[in-house]
């Protein structure tokens, strides 16, 4: 396990949108570089970056034209190695994003790749032989290409699927694993990799992790074994190099594949889905709604086994939110929101908060897709720092700007939480410090569920000599947690402890030590 994980808390940048230093309504490096004293300010000690490399940004950068280029929109190279720079000279890692499992149509490797003629990059991607097929799940798309052949996509069409080879090849198009251009796909990945660490950032949250060996390889083996070989490879020479996947499945993630960390993102019915967003159905059942009614033993039933078989391999890590998902402050209050972070803040894995969040900045609904981002844009819109101009982010006039600001009178700012003591940002603040103050709130020290009974929604869970106590409903209550002689590290709302337990008041938290002798 990497040592600087432990006491890590990340913050999400969605770099477009975070600060523009120069005026042209884009946020950049620089923008980033100004703001790093906030970012620390609020706890923050690491970094993740979404891509912020050369791309027609048909995906928002997601679909990479140059792995080893800065987009000239956010800056040069030598502007993300100054980020590193000033990040490190602040106690700040900072992880890159990459995407490994496709390009954009328009990278060189697709370029020449498509070209009628057989060339070295033509096994880069993957080509079929056929040019219709209904049916089969293959997304595959003919038409475009000069070459005698249709081509796999990843995730949009702009996206053509790198070639990591099949599992158990079993057409004339297959090619295996271990064919020398899905070997030499392997070392290019590497070499992008190898590349930025060597410039000073300090490892990737890796997009799709799970999509490199393509639609034989249902257990996923062949993909595991993929990136434990990319591992094996940089770690020699990048030891404390960090890696988080986007796959949300810890078992394979972290105990297959050699991953750090693993998102456990918000997909419809699992574990994560039921803190915060569980109203999909009409009606709001998430555990963090006020009288909701929920159920803190649904998020258990699905976490606990899988961090109880991962533990020793890696760390689950739980978000705020992404550039994919609906703000929290969608259907939170603040107050709601102020229990989350109780919970996010002291649970195992390494939590990650995005770029607002603090402050509890709204998903802004029915804007018109950007970049491909369809119902994500609505998460996607610039930070809210102060009053003024385009609330701090940006010179430029409101119509240059790549996505507009929030516009209702009340959007919540920086600037103005910052003051507040009561603010969610201070809250935050709070909350980031008490982690960073005990080893045992870090990631590693094991979780053990205390009080968790049907139909009540207090929620008591120790982290070796502390012991957090959640209610997020609107009553008090009572937990038969006997909890004399502690020390109360952190309370929201009203609580108190002693040999009978524990009782907390409307929507409140408690954080307890054991006293030591
Ligand atoms: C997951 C990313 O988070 C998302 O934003 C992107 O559109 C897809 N992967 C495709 O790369």
């Amino acid at each position: 396990m990497i040592r600087w994980l432990e006491d890590a808390v990340f913050y999400e940048i969605y770099p477009q949108s975070f600060m523009d230093s120069n005026g042209d309504g884009i946020g950049d490096f620089q923008g980033i570089i100004g703001k790093l004293d906030y970012i620390k300010g609020l706890g923050c000690n690491a970094l993740w970056i979404n891509p912020c490399f050369d791309s027609p940004f048909k995906d928002a950068g997601y679909d990479v034209r140059d792995y080893k280029k800065a987009a000239p929109r956010y800056g040069t190279n030598e502007d993300l190695e100054a980020l590193f720079r000033e990040a490190h000279a602040r106690g700040i890692h900072v992880l890159l994003d990459l995407v490994a499992g496709h390009t954009s149509e328009e990278h060189p490797w697709f370029k020449e790749s498509r070209k009628p003629e057989p060339n070295a990059l033509w096994g880069r991607y993957i080509w079929t032989d056929f040019i219709f097929k209904w049916g089969g799940g293959l997304n595959f798309i003919a038409g475009e290409a000069e070459r005698d052949a249709g081509y796999v996509t990843n995730f949009f069409k702009c996206q053509p699927a790198l070639n990591y080879g099949f599992l158990h090849p079993s057409e004339s198009w297959h090619q295996a694993m271990d064919s020398p251009d899905a070997l030499a796909t392997r070392e290019a990945m590497k070499d992008v990799i190898c590349f930025w660490l060597e410039k000073g950032c300090d490892g990737f949250r890796v997009d799709m992790a799970d999509s490199l060996v393509k639609f034989d390889d249902e257990k996923k083996s062949g993909t595991c074994l993929v990136w434990r070989d990319i591992f094996g490879s940089v770690r020699e020479k990048y030891p404390e190099a960090a890696f988080v996947a986007e796959w949300s499945n810890p078992d394979l993630a972290l105990s297959s594949a050699g991953f750090d960390m693993d998102f456990y993102l918000d997909h419809l019915g699992n574990g994560y889905n039921t803190l915060l967003r569980d109203y999909k159905s009409g009606e709001d059942r998430s555990y963090f709604k006020k009288d909701a009614g929920g159920d803190i033993r649904r998020f258990l039933e699905d976490y606990l086994p899988r961090y109880e078989r991962t533990r020793k391999d890696g760390y689950i890590s739980m978000l705020s939110c992404n550039h994919d998902t609906q703000r929290p402050a969608y259907t939170l209050t603040d107050r709601e929101l102020k229990v989350f972070y109780c919970f996010l803040f002291t649970m195992p894995g390494v939590p990650f908060l995005y770029y607002g969040d603090e402050i509890g900045m709204r998903y802004q609904e029915g804007l018109p897709t950007k970049e491909g981002g369809y119902y994500r844009t609505g998460s996607r819109t610039p930070m809210q720092w102060g009053p003024g101009k385009n609330l701090g982010f940006s010179e430029a006039d409101r119509e240059s700007l790549y996505l507009p600001v929030d516009p209702s009178p009340d959007a919540p700012t920086a600037a103005a939480q910052m003051e507040d003591p009561d603010s969610l940002l201070s809250a935050v603040k709070a909350l980031t410090a008490l982690r960073h103050a005990h080893r045992d709130l870090q990631a590693g020290t094991p979780f053990e569920v205390l009080y968790a009974e049907p139909g009540r929604e207090l929620f008591v869970y120790r982290r070796g000599s502390m012991v957090i106590a959640i209610n997020p409903s609107g009553k008090e209550a009572l937990a038969p947690v006997p909890a004399g002689g502690r020390k109360t590290c952190f309370r929201l709302g009203s609580g108190q402890a002693d040999e009978k337990g524990i009782r907390l008041g409307p929507q409140s938290c408690l954080v307890l030590e054991e006293e030591r002798a």
